[in-house]
This record gives structure tokens, sequence and C-alpha cells, in this order.
């Protein structure tokens, strides 16, 4: 289902234990219970595993490990990207530590071939153990609906602790597509999982060497009308639809932290990352979860030479007793550490609202975005009029409070503009909402001589 037809090259189909050990002796099946080779995805060389959950569980013992590991050899010697299709109840527990230390070899190749070859993993059954550590390793986790992730399985998890879950309950797709955010994308059946693998691959290049496919330009949607009130929530996915070419975003994690949008697309036929507030839940604030997550996102775009487009509308980091508790300072870093460091082309525009430590978060002319424009209604400061004007003017209103209004005003024309930004050269240009398309094609287009297919880093897990 997942390679071109006729192009999947099987090797080590005989290999198979030589365990003896609790009468494994008698269960020596060719294969060890994973398949594994080479094929082509839309013409492209990849290297593949799928584990076979009929065989001792897919467990993965010494032998099934070293299949793995030749696929990995492989990727990194053919410079190919790596789909493994996982279901498997983890390290084959009649093997003890030669399981382990199989897992512990892969785990070691998934973090070799970080950020050199893209690597995406699918889960099709219930995986447990090493079977969801080696994904959460890799670039991409997509689920099928009723596949299952934990660390510890629920008849093990019953045995030791007496918690009673049922397994879809611990890890079913559901969990890890809202509440953990494992899972990228989810698959409404295992075909439908393959093709969203498929679906990825053609956005990203074959390596960190090479360039990302290029498919015919398309025009974008129609630019929407954004309500004009700050305070006002929209769908920024319908801005998003308007500034990429027409059916290409491809939204990652829709459902984890979803006051930030990412996600994969094309500008003009070439592939990009695009990350955005979205003012439809919690206002669009940054805090810990929408932190990682584009953080993450950001880093595997640069290891992967896409372009990085940042649509910016949100009020700030969201303040509060649980966020300092949960290390919003640390998980806040993180996304500041992405754009700062992330060298492909970054354009950026202020739709509506940028202030305090968001706008320099959000891929600012200083942490070194290529180039940033402002819509005129955009308001960039260092926190909204309202709290500016009851902090700086306290005293003053103590004793005139009618002149809220007016000084709200002033902070507004005097303090917030667009075109002040502009006269610093904070923004370079300010621009209307339908000129948003021009802007960032123009701009990525005019930095083709920035991308330079090399090895930048790797994409540590978020
Ligand atoms: C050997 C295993 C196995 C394992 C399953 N099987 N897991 N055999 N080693 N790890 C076998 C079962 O004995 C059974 O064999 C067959 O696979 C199907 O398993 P079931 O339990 O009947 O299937 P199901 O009800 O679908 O449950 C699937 C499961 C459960 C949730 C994955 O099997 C499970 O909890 N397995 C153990 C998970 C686990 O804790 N693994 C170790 C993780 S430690 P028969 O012969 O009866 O068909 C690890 C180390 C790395 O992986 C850690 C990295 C940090």
């Amino acid at each position: 289902m997942l390679a071109d037809t006729n192009s999947f090259e099987e090797f080590g189909s005989q290999a198979r234990h030589r365990v003896t050990a609790f009468a494994m002796a008698d269960r020596r099946p060719p294969g060890d219970g994973v398949i594994t080779g080479s094929a082509r995805v839309a013409g492209r060389a990849i290297g593949v595993f799928a584990q076979d959950p009929a065989v001792l569980g897919g467990s993965l013992g010494e032998l099934h490990a070293s299949k793995i590991l030749r696929v990995l050899d492989y990727a990194e010697r053919a410079t190919a990207p790596v789909i493994g299709l996982l279901d498997s109840g983890g390290a084959r527990i009649q093997e003890g530590v030669g399981s382990l230390d199989g897992y512990g070899a892969i785990f070691r190749r998934n973090v070799r071939l970080s950020g050199r070859v893209p690597q995406i993993s699918v889960v099709l059954g219930s995986c447990a153990g090493g079977a969801v550590y080696s994904p959460a390793l890799t670039d991409i986790v997509i689920m099928s609906e009723g596949a299952q992730m934990f660390l510890t399985g629920p008849k093990v998890l019953k045995a030791v602790t007496h918690e009673d879950v049922s397994p879809l309950e611990l890890g079913g797709s559901a969990v890890h597509s809202r509440a953990s955010g494992v899972a990228h994308l989810v698959g409404a059946d295992r075909e439908s999982a393959l093709r969203l693998a498929a679906q990825v691959l053609g956005y990203l290049p074959s390596s960190c060497w090479t360039a990302t496919p290029e498919c015919a330009p398309l025009d974008p949607e129609a630019m929407p009308v954004v309500p004009a009130d700050h305070r006002k929530a929209y769908d920024v996915r319908t801005v998003i639809r308007a500034v990429v070419d027409s059916g290409s975003f491809l939204e990652l994690q829709p459902r984890f932290a979803r006051n930030i949008v990412v996600g994969l697309a094309r500008v003009q036929g070439r592939s990009v990352g695009v990350v955005a507030n979205q003012p439809l839940h919690m206002a669009g604030t940054l805090d810990i979860r929408s932190s990682e997550k584009a953080a993450r996102f950001v880093r595997m775009c640069d290891a992967f030479g896409l372009p990085l487009v940042t649509l910016v509308d949100t009020p700030g980091f969201l303040p509060g007793t649980a966020q300092e508790k949960g290390g919003v300072i640390r998980k806040g870093a993180k996304l500041l550490y992405a754009f700062s460091e992330a060298t492909v082309p970054r354009v950026t525009v202020v739709l509506r609202k940028a202030f305090g430590g968001a706008y320099i978060v959000m891929n600012s002319r200083a942490l070194g975005a290529d180039a940033v424009f402002a819509w005129p209604g955009a308001e960039l400061a260092v926190m909204g009029a309202e709290g500016a004007v009851d902090l700086v003017w306290r005293r003053d209103l103590e004793r005139e409070p009618l002149r809220r209004a007016e000084l709200v005003s002033r902070y507004r024309t005097e303090a917030m503009a667009p075109l002040l930004a502009a006269e610093r050269l904070s923004i370079d240009e300010v621009i209307e909402p339908d000129q948003t398309r021009h802007a960032v094609a123009a701009t990525l287009r005019s930095l083709a001589g920035a991308m330079r297919p090399t090895f930048r880093h790797d994409n540590l897990p978020q």
C-alpha cells in the first residue's frame, strides 16, 4: 500500500533468532517478526520496516533489532528517508538484555540519522516500550485510528499499580493527538495512515543534503476579512490558506496545543513550514505546550531546509502560576532558541497583535527573520494599550480617571502603530492583507540563494 508498485526489495527474509531459553527453539519463524527492505515512494528511495504482530507479538529480539538496524544503516548510506510501520509489544521478554540492547542500538541510530534523513513512524497497532520510544526520536509520528502507544501496557500497569484502564484510554490516538501531542497525524484507518506518510514525505527532501521536491505552483485561496476588533477571534487557518498554494496546507498536531497552528505547505510549488498564532483558541496566547510544539516544528523545518512563514497575532505569553510552575521560562526558551538558530529563509507577517515577549519570539527581525511585514491595523508593543496606560500613568489616573480613554488612544497611535516599527526597521513594510501572498512569495523567491542543502542540526524530541 505504501510503496510504488513492484518497488519493494526485501532483505533478511530468512533471518531467525537462535534463542533456546523458554522453549524459543520451537518458535523460530523466518523473518523474526519484522519485514525489512528498500522501496520507492513517488519514485524516491526509502528504507522501510514493518513489524508483524502475528509473529511473537511483533516483539523485538536481537535478530529483529539487527534487521531494523540494517534498514537504518541502508538509509544512512543511501541518504534516503526511513518509514517504520510499528506494531510491537516492545522488547522481547524471553530475550532479556539482548532485546534491550537491540533497542539501545536502534535509538542510537535514530539519533545519528536525526536531521540528516527524514524519519517517519506509522503506528498501526498496539505498541509498547521501545516500540514507542523509537518513534518519539523520529520526525513525524502518524497513528491509525485504533492503534495504541504506551510506555507500559495496561496489563503490566494493572499488575504493578492496580490501575485498571483500557488500552485506548491509556494510549489511543485520541490521547496522543489531543493530550500528549505524541501523534502528529491520525489516519482513519491503516491505509489512510500510510497515505499520510507518503503525503508528508512529499514535502520533505530525501536528506538534508538534497532539495525539497517541487510541485506545480498554484494560486492561494482568497484572503478572508479578519475582524478589525482585536478582541474578536477568527480562524488563522483561513489566512494561511490565502498565503500558500491552494490545497497544499497539511496541519500537524491539529488537536494539540491549538493556540498555535503548525503545518507543511507550498508557496509557488516549493515546500515551506508555517507557524501561526491561533486567535480561535486561548486568544492565540503562547504557553508551555504551544512553545514546545512550535519549537520542534521550527527545528524540523530548519533541519530539512524548509523556509519558515510565520503569521503573528498574539497578546503574549499566558500569565499565571500554572505556567510559571510548569516551567514556561525554559519551555518558551525552546521556541526562542529554535527561531534564533534557524538558517532557512524566514518571513514574518504581523496580522494584528504582537505584544511583549511573544513579539520577539515569533520570528522577529531581531531574532533573524529575513523579512517582516505588518498589516495596517497591527499593533506592536510591550503590552496592550490598556495595561500599559494603567501601569505607567497610574498616578495621573488616580487624579484624573476620565483621561484613561484619551491616554489609551494616544498610546495606540504614538507607541503601537506599525509605521513606528517600520521607521525603526523593526519591520520592513506595512502591507495590505491582500498583498500578503505576494510579499511572502517574493521574499522567499529572492532568498533562493540562501538555500544551501547541508547538515544543520539534529531534530531533538520536543
Ligand atoms: C514477548 C510478547 C511481548 C513482549 C506481547 N507478546 N508483548 N512476547 N515479548 N514484549 C506476545 C504475547 O505473549 C502474545 O503471545 C502475543 O504477543 C500477543 O500479545 P497479547 O498480549 O495477547 O496482545 P494484546 O492483548 O493486543 O496486547 C498487546 C500489548 C501487550 C498491550 C502490547 O502484549 C503488552 O502489554 N505487552 C507487554 C508490553 C511491555 O511492557 N513490553 C516491554 C516493554 S520494555 P501469544 O503467544 O500468546 O500469541 C521495552 C524496553 C525498551 O520495550 C524501553 C525503552 C525505554
